[in-house]
């Protein structure tokens, strides 16, 4: 691999380890929800602060691949059947979000709403991870720039600049 470029300071994390650290850590989130969903009380308060940080979570994460990683993997590989599904996707699952952040855990269907949105993302990141992220290895994409971009983006959004990932998220200035 010799991709990296000026731009890519030492040590810096490529696009791919970048996404799919951040799918592991929102598979464990939706295990810690399925624990709570099995245990004997009701832990509501727990579910709540959860989901909104899964929610956050996705919300950031969907818009750095979709504004950085899905377009220079689609500029570079000829296959717009697995992007429009990948964005498909997405669109489905801020629909789930967008209803979470509606809801409290208790009302219904909430439960089924979480788990709905794991299960969905499982089946995403599954198609990424062992379809789209061959392909853009193969593609000899700056992965290294790549994850760069992806990592101010994250920061960006996270200090308030867009991500419309909850209520809680103050503008920062
Ligand atoms: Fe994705
Ligand atoms: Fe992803």
């Amino acid at each position: 691999m010799t991709q990296a470029k000026a731009k890519s300071a030492p040590g810096a994390k490529d696009a791919i380890s970048i996404l799919t650290e951040d799918h592991k850590k929102v598979k464990k989130m939706f295990m810690d929800f399925k624990k709570l969903m099995n245990s004997e009380d009701k832990k509501e308060v727990e579910k709540s602060l959860l989901v909104k940080r899964i929610c956050e979570e996705l919300t950031v994460h969907m818009q750095i691949e979709e504004e950085i990683f899905y377009r220079a993997v689609r500029a570079a590989i000829d296959d717009d059947d697995l992007m429009d599904e990948a964005d498909v996707e997405h669109a489905g699952a801020r629909d789930l979000i967008a209803q979470l952040d509606e809801m409290e855990p208790g009302d219904d269907h909430y439960d089924a709403k979480v788990t709905v949105l794991g299960e969905n993302v499982d089946h995403h990141v599954k198609e990424e991870q062992d379809e789209m992220f061959p392909k853009a290895k193969k593609a000899k994409l700056d992965l290294t720039a790549l994850g760069a971009q992806m990592l101010e983006r994250r920061h960006e959004l996270q200090a308030g600049g867009g991500a419309s990932a909850g209520k809680k998220n103050a503008r920062a200035a």
